[in-house]
């Protein structure tokens, strides 16, 4: 397969976020081509230690040129599984810092074999880990329309969700919908009104790709466990690309984690709940000249939290 390159996005400002110190235990969840593990490593001296994981066996073929550093290990697991990663690998130890670039790889949409884009036609597939799960192409044969204009919606907040949808169940009665190009040009046919600048199925395809690696429960589970294997001190930095994913990392940042609810009328003070994180300084885009060298950077949101 063709090597493409990936940039790593807000490189200094995740290094700033994650404060990383020489000696200290970091986690980089998204290793994809090693961007920020590889900054993260140039900082780090001989105690230090880096855990990357990333749920593509390629992005664990990229890993390989780093096995000989003692003070790297890779997981080739999904990033929701953090927390019991780190107590089977470092039990015992505190985790210095934690850190996720979300979403797809550029090497992942810019390679049609995977199924990602609707700019180069390939096989409709869209798995992050290829090996396990159903394709985009299998969901879209059996879900009914309501399901995929659900998902459409939600997860692309896609206005023309419903024709979009009626027009995919149209047009599998005729023959599966399994190329990527096939789905682009059936939903371009299908909207309506264009917006400037946009690929009329960019909503589509994201939507069925956070639906099919199930990207929002993996960060949901992720945000729910990892607060307790952190130190106190210990700064959690995220990278999303998009508002249900930074709204998520937001809420997080700034929720007490036990919800106490007493029953109304009861003379007591409620405690306050206890809080776990808190944020750090103020959400970080990236600035216009990176924006013009690294397009993917438009959109990236970056938030800093540490552990109470
Ligand atoms: C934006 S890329 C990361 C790029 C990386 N920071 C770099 O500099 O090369 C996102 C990576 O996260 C991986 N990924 C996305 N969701 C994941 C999850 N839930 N668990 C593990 N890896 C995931 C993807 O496979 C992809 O390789």
């Amino acid at each position: 397969m063709e090597a493409v390159s990936h940039i790593p996005v807000l490189r200094d400002a995740v290094l700033e976020g994650l404060a990383v110190r020489a000696d200290g235990l970091y986690v980089d969840g998204t290793f994809g081509r090693g961007g920020h593990s590889r900054a993260i490593l140039e900082r780090l001296g001989p105690e230090g230690r880096l855990l990357a994981m990333d749920r593509d066996p390629e992005a664990a073929a990229a890993a390989a040129d780093l096995a000989d550093d003692p003070r790297f290990a890779f997981e080739p697991a999904p990033f929701s599984t953090m927390a019991a990663t780190l107590c089977r690998r470092f039990p015992g130890r505190p985790v210095d810092g934690v850190f996720l670039d979300l979403g797809v790889s550029s090497p992942q949409l810019d390679t049609p074999e995977r199924g990602f884009s609707f700019q180069h036609d390939g096989p409709l597939d869209m798995r992050m880990d290829p090996t396990c799960g159903e394709s985009a192409a299998d969901w879209l044969a059996r879900a009914d329309e309501t399901e995929i204009a659900d998902v459409i919606y939600r997860y692309g907040e896609e206005r023309h969700s419903r024709r979009i949808a009626r027009a995919i169940v149209e047009a599998r009665r005729e023959a599966p919908i399994t190329r990527t190009g096939e789905l682009a040009e059936l939903v371009s046919r299908a909207v309506p009104r264009r917006e400037p600048g946009k690929h009329p199925a960019t909503r589509s395809f994201q939507a069925l790709r956070i639906f099919v690696n199930q990207e929002l429960a993996e960060l949901e589970q992720w945000l729910a466990t990892i607060p307790d294997v952190l130190a106190p001190g210990a700064r959690l930095v995220v990278i999303s690309f998009h508002s249900l994913e930074d709204r998520m990392v937001k809420q997080a940042l700034r929720k007490p984690v036990a919800d106490v609810r007493l029953p109304r009328g009861l003379p007591v003070m409620p405690e306050e709940p206890e809080r776990k994180l808190r944020p750090v300084g103020k959400p970080i885009h990236a600035d216009r000249d990176e924006q013009r060298r690294n397009p993917r950077s438009r959109s990236a949101v970056l938030r800093i939290g540490e552990r109470l």
